[in-house]
């Protein structure tokens, strides 16, 4: 059966719409992101309007800050401190990645707490690994959501992260083993890989490799959850050969039509959290 992430997603949109409606009411203003975005990157440029149009959406308010690749570093940084400032702002994201030379940490390192909507400072991570989780990033929040949709408990099952990143298979790793599963994270230096990805309940692949995983990695009845997007020859693809896959699978996430959806929702779902959050410690 397919995972689609736009129609979990829609409940969730739902949703936010209603409490925005509720949230102007009460507070008279709008709940407001601030989106930053360095250089040119095709695809970094269409996950930024669709996070703009998601706003629009929902009833938010949506700063942009477009930068040519080049633009200086401090630049970036005032404009993130000023955005800090400004009490009318709930959220703040700089799209990643950065172009080269950009030094990435040190940069989202200026994004407050309270406004890290995408829940990738040292704090919100250290919260989600102590599982009291604070703002979890919006990809593997969204996974989370994509697997509850199933039905299937979640409770004793072997979950297999393939990828580390700081913004996905890190997150995702600990949401899983929060939710009371054995997880194990494999990557680009893991040895006798289908060993591992054989013996997954639940595989969620962040690699960023067309069609990596193949049918014989997989268990008969697995979900699998595809968060890469990758483009071939112009046609989006995941990180997992689909069509061999699929067959074997219990659930399995399309893509496009899969995680993508989900991410979108839950920057969303945070950023309102963040404007909540913000008027109640008025
Ligand atoms: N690039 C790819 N995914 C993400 C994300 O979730 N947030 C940001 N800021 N950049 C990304």
């Amino acid at each position: 059966m397919l995972i689609y992430g736009k129609e979990v997603a829609a409940t969730t949109l739902e949703k936010i719409t209603s409490m925005t409606k509720d949230f102007e009411g009460k507070y008279k203003r709008k709940p407001t992101l601030a989106v930053i975005i360095v250089g040119d990157d095709p695809a970094s440029q269409t996950y930024v309007r669709n996070k703009i149009n998601g706003c629009k959406q929902v009833g938010f308010n949506s700063l942009s800050y477009e930068y040519p690749n080049g633009t200086a570093q401090d630049e970036i940084i005032q404009r993130i401190k000023s955005l800090a400032d400004d009490d009318t702002v709930d959220g703040i994201l700089v799209q990643l990645p950065l172009p080269k030379g950009y030094d990435e940490e040190k940069i989202l390192a200026n994004i407050p707490d309270s406004k890290d909507v995408d829940g990738f400072n040292a704090s919100n991570i250290g919260y989600l690994c102590l599982g009291r989780p604070h703002t979890v990033s919006c990809t593997p929040l969204g996974v989370m959501h994509m697997l509850e949709s199933t039905g299937v408990q979640l409770s004793g099952k072997n979950a297999v992260v393939l990828g580390r990143s700081n913004t996905v298979g890190k997150p995702m790793a600990m949401l899983l083993l929060n939710a009371n599963c054995t997880v194990t994270v494999c990557h680009s230096k893991t040895q006798n890989l289908a060993e591992f990805t054989k013996k997954a309940d639940i595989l969620v692949v962040a690699i960023g490799r067309p069609k990596f995983v193949t049918a014989d990695m997989v268990k008969d009845g697995a979900i699998v959850i595809d968060v890469g997007i990758n483009r071939v020859d112009g046609k989006l693809c995941g990180d997992v050969d689909f069509d061999s896959v699929a067959p074997k699978t219990s659930y399995i996430s399309p893509v496009p039509g899969g995680v993508g959806p989900m991410t979108i929702s839950m920057l969303l779902y945070n950023t309102l959290m963040s404007a909540i959050a913000r008027e109640n410690e008025r």
